[in-house]
């Protein structure tokens, strides 16, 4: 064994950048930060070949001394925090001191700095930990810092490095997490020499416009809530604005980008009535909160956050976002489909209220399927499911059908016909049924998938013709990052140029979906959980988002031996009473109760 032995400086920053400087996007966060912390009013961003070349970031902020510029290359020296009681309250977006140093370990940095009010600024330049003496440089007000040639002495990570339009699509999204955290600040970036976004000083709303487009302002409620300590400020998508991934959602926490599970809940909760579960809301949200009731130093890149008081968090927000989208005019512009009034809580809520007060008749809890059929009952349906049709065995009036398998041994009988494209009406021993087709189909599907990923036997359906489809960036870098999960999920996904990306084959179960649609999910679920959790804790998410899209969608006629199958397949399912999202997927009114409506034998 050999001694032990003190770390140098430079092996240190290295191992540190590790968890501060994953890739040029995170070193460019850092800097900006750093310039916001300054009190800028304007910075300006340059990238080259994705922030590998360079990094370029130019404030007008307070400055460097001349004396100071060596500490703040150094670990663990700031300007921003003293004792602990100040990392307790703190206010800037950075408290560690480690920033510069561990990207300065990792790449050929320069600082030039002028302290306001100073005739000239100084230059310094650090590589492998060698810092010059500081020179004179004909830079006022504020400070430039360049990071050249990003992990040029750690080939390994350099290697973890994806394409350059990959990590500059990234590079994009921490620019605009910034951009829209400080709207009083004007920025620029520019790739490559070109400009990707000029963004003076604005108001909010001008602001998040220019960054998330007119269609999403128009489309959003503005939220204002004040509480004791608490303020929410923002805007808020209407459902006609939803996303099919979670790509929209910028969530700050005085002033700062955050992920955060209790949010993300909240935020859910919030929609939860309007939206339809396969849809994401999209929002710009500012929490401001007293400083010592949230903790940033739980993670090294200080998107997560802990709240001292969760649950009065949770209700504030709740409660916040939940009434503006519920004023009165809001929700009814927003185009919620047929489907999603009908199969939502609070629509089911209502329309049972009114239901039953008409008849006397209430809602059924669901009945559990027992038992299921046996599998050689259930084969001997298929074949009498897809034999040729004939007049009126197909709709399953009689009460026997061919090879013996009677009408009674069926719980969830026989489809009597579709009722307005979304429900199946089908008639058992007991009475009438009514299904919701795409939430049972789903919960199948989900089932399915679910097997199938647990024994590692997920079919891959290739396509007779590929998919093609324009990406944005940050999801040709997720195919780009996530081969392997992909695959093993049941997708080829690759670039079909660099704009394009081509679906090749898909799990054989989704075959019918929307192929375009699904794979964007997909991508946005995996680039959302992060790779490992997508197959893991997250995993379930994933594949209900799957099931979603395979499941057979409102509107679609579907034939009597299709709607049979459907039937069939519900009684051999696992918990098909409810679909994915808990909600039931069939009632049944029985002979009774429809002779209660009616009042008949009274
Ligand atoms: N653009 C800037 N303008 C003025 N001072 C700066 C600028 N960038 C860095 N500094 C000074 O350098 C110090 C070190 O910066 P660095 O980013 O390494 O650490 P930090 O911001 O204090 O903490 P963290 O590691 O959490 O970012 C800062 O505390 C600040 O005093
Ligand atoms: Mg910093």
């Amino acid at each position: 064994m050999t001694a032990i032995k003190l770390l140098p400086d430079l092996l240190i920053s290295q191992i540190a950048a590790g968890e501060v400087v994953e890739r040029p996007a995170s070193a460019l966060k850092e800097i900006l930060e750093n310039s916001i912390d300054a009190g800028a009013t304007e910075v300006s961003s340059q990238l080259f070949q994705g922030g590998t070349r360079l990094i370029r970031v130019a404030d007008n902020g307070t400055g460097i001394a001349r004396d100071e510029m060596a500490l703040a290359l150094s670990r663990h020296a700031t300007s921003k925090i003293t004792t602990l009681e100040d990392l307790q309250n703190v206010a800037s977006l950075g408290f560690r001191g480690e920033a510069l140093a561990s990207i300065a370990g990792v790449s050929r940095l320069m600082l030039t700095s002028c302290r306001n009010g100073e005739i000239h600024g100084w230059r310094v330049e650090i590589e492998g930990g060698r810092l010059s003496p500081p020179e004179p440089a004909g830079r006022v007000n504020g400070t430039t810092v360049e990071v050249h040639d990003l992990y040029f002495n750690t080939p390994a990570r350099r290697k973890f490095l994806k394409s350059e339009a990959t990590e500059f699509s990234h590079s994009e999204e921490a620019f605009k997490r910034i951009a829209l955290s400080r709207c009083d600040i004007a920025f620029t970036l520019q790739h490559n020499g070109l400009i990707r976004s000029r963004l003076p000083a604005a108001d909010a709303k001008t602001r998040i416009t220019a960054m998330l487009g007119e269609e999403f302002s128009h489309n959003s409620v503005y939220i204002e809530n004040d509480a004791a300590d608490l303020r929410l400020s923002g805007l808020a998508a209407l459902p006609a604005y939803s996303r099919s991934a979670r790509d929209a959602q910028y969530f700050f926490v005085n002033g700062r980008y955050v992920r955060d599970k209790l949010i993300a809940h909240a935020m859910r909760e919030a929609y939860r009535d309007i939206l339809h579960h396969d849809r994401h809301p999209a929002f710009v949200l500012f929490l401001e909160i007293d400083a010592n009731g949230v903790d940033v130093n739980v993670h090294p890149t200080k998107t997560e956050v802990r709240f001292r008081d969760p649950r009065a968090l949770h209700q504030f927000i709740f409660h916040a976002v939940n009434k503006a989208l519920a004023s009165p005019g809001h929700v009814s512009s927003a185009s919620i489909s047929a489907h999603d009034q009908t199969v939502g809580k609070t629509a089911i809520g209502k329309k049972g209220d009114a239901f039953s007060s008409f008849s006397g008749y209430s809602r059924q809890k669901v009945i559990p399927l027992n038992p299921p059929l046996g599998v050689a009952q259930a084969a001997a349906f298929y074949s009498t499911l897809f034999r040729p049709e004939t007049s009126n065995t197909e709709s399953g009036f009689e009460s026997t059908q061919g090879d013996g398998v009677k009408q009674s041994d069926l719980p969830l009988g026989f489809a009597l016909g579709q009722l307005l494209g979304t429900y199946i009406l089908s008639q058992n021993e007991r009475g009438l049924v009514i299904v919701d087709m795409h939430a049972a189909h789903e919960r199948i599907l989900y089932e399915r998938l679910k097997f199938a990923l647990d024994n590692q036997k997920v079919m891959m359906q290739p396509l007779l013709i590929p998919a093609t489809f324009h990406a944005t960036s940050l999801d040709m870098a997720t195919v780009e990052e996530n081969p392997a999960t992909l695959r093993e999920l049941g997708f080829e996904i690759c670039a079909f140029s660099p704009t394009m990306l081509v679906v090749r084959s898909v799990p054989a179960t989704l075959k019918d979906a929307d192929i375009v649609k699904l794979a964007r999910e997909v991508l946005g679920d995996i680039r959302e959980f992060g790779a490992s959790e997508a197959l893991t804790s997250r995993r379930n998410d994933l594949l209900s988002t799957m099931a979603c899209h395979g499941a057979v969608r409102a509107n679609r006629m579907l034939t009597f031996p299709e709607m049979n199958a459907l039937l069939r397949e519900m009684e051999t399912t696992e918990r098909a009473g409810q679909c994915n999202h808990g909600r039931p997927t069939w009632f049944e009114i029985s002979s009774a109760d429809l002779d209660r409506m009616f009042m008949r034998g009274r």
